[in-house]
């Protein structure tokens, strides 16, 4: 069996920075917000696993469904021998992939979630002794240094993580995946689709309140990271949808008038009662709308899947 090989693309005190220069600038922001790629400690990547079985949140189930029937499609049409997968989390879905494609070599995970990235790793060179697994701990959206492993490449980027980007940090990210790609690769995208309204916010405010959970574990983050003194008791989880621009909303809401102070950045942070804290956005899609967006980036769509409730869809395309 080869070992599982986890490579940290970050300086160890990156992150640290990077979540001091985030805070500093979402707190003092009007409106506050916060990016969403810090709910992913080891308690955050668990709770979003707990959100993925939730009977509210069909999209792992619509993306599993449409990976279970066109996998083997999607190897015939990419022959790839690296894949490479943003913010693979559990990698979990990702088993498709890797039983369809039958000339790969090497699976190269990357997530900022170091325990997940290990626990997944560990797990799938126990279950495919042949396969060479390479860890990378990296921002996705930062420049990616990949493993010298051998093309052709496909990038996978599932689950709808794209929606977690703001429009213009999305057309960034996409330029920059399209500079990893070589004429022969491609990149497999998971977006959620636009759907009904109620069925949307449902998804992200959940009965037995797990969403909101995972909401607020970006505080715990804070307080942990920086020394803030949060109560998450004192906000309230909110999912809106916002028609205009298509997106799901998750905010934080402040029950009361209060004052949290976070001593690494020497910052005192006023909230008034009723204030909202943005903590996601999450991006819903049409064909449309992808298409021109890969078009921008300099890629072309060849193929487009939805499951049978059209609530979810996978496309993959190539370098033009
Ligand atoms: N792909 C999996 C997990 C989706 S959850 C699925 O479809 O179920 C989103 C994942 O992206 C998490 O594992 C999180 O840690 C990771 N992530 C979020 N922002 C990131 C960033 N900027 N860089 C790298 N990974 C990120
Ligand atoms: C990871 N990402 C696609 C999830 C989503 O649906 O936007 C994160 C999430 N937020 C709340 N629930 C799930």
């Amino acid at each position: 069996m080869s070992p599982l090989h986890v490579t940290r693309t970050l300086p160890e005190d990156a992150t640290g920075a990077a979540l001091r220069a985030d805070v500093r600038r979402g707190l003092t922001a009007e409106p506050k917000w916060l990016p969403p790629k810090w709910f992913y400690d080891a308690r955050g990547s668990e709770l979003f696993d707990e959100i993925t079985a939730l009977p509210e949140y069909y999209p792992t189930r619509a993306e599993r469904e449409i990976l279970a029937a066109r996998s083997g499609e999607i190897a015939a049409a990419s022959g790839a021998r690296t894949l490479v997968e943003l913010g693979s989390g559990s990698s979990e879905k990702t088993r498709y992939l890797l039983d369809a494609l039958t000339s790969l070599a090497a699976y190269v995970p990357v997530d900022v979630s170091e325990s997940a990235l290990v626990q997944a790793g560990e797990a799938l060179i126990a279950e495919r002794p042949g396969l060479d697994v390479h860890a990378l701990i990296a921002d996705f959206t930062a420049p990616l240094d990949l493993p010298p492993t051998p093309g052709p490449r496909l990038v996978a980027f599932l689950g709808g993580t794209i929606g977690n980007l703001l429009p213009v940090e999305r057309a960034a990210f996409l330029a920059s995946v399209r500079a990893l790609l070589a004429p022969g690769d491609g990149l497999l995208l998971g977006t959620d689709l636009v759907k009904d309204e109620r069925v949307l916010v449902r998804a992200y405010d959940d009965a037995a309140g797990v969403t909101a959970a995972f909401d607020k574990n970006v505080l715990n983050v804070v307080n942990r990271e920086l020394g803030a003194d949060f109560d998450p008791d004192a906000f309230d989880h909110v999912a809106l949808w916002d028609a205009r621009r298509e997106w799901i909303e998750m905010r934080l809401r402040a029950r009361t008038e209060q004052t949290v102070k976070v001593p690494a950045l020497d910052l005192a942070v006023e909230f008034a009662a009723g204030e909202e804290l943005r903590t996601e956005v999450s991006a819903k899609f049409r064909k449309a709308g992808v298409t021109r967006e890969l078009a921008e980036a300099g890629l072309e769509l060849t193929h487009w899947w939805t499951d049978g409730q059209e609530r979810f869809a996978l496309s993959l395309s190539v370098v033009r």
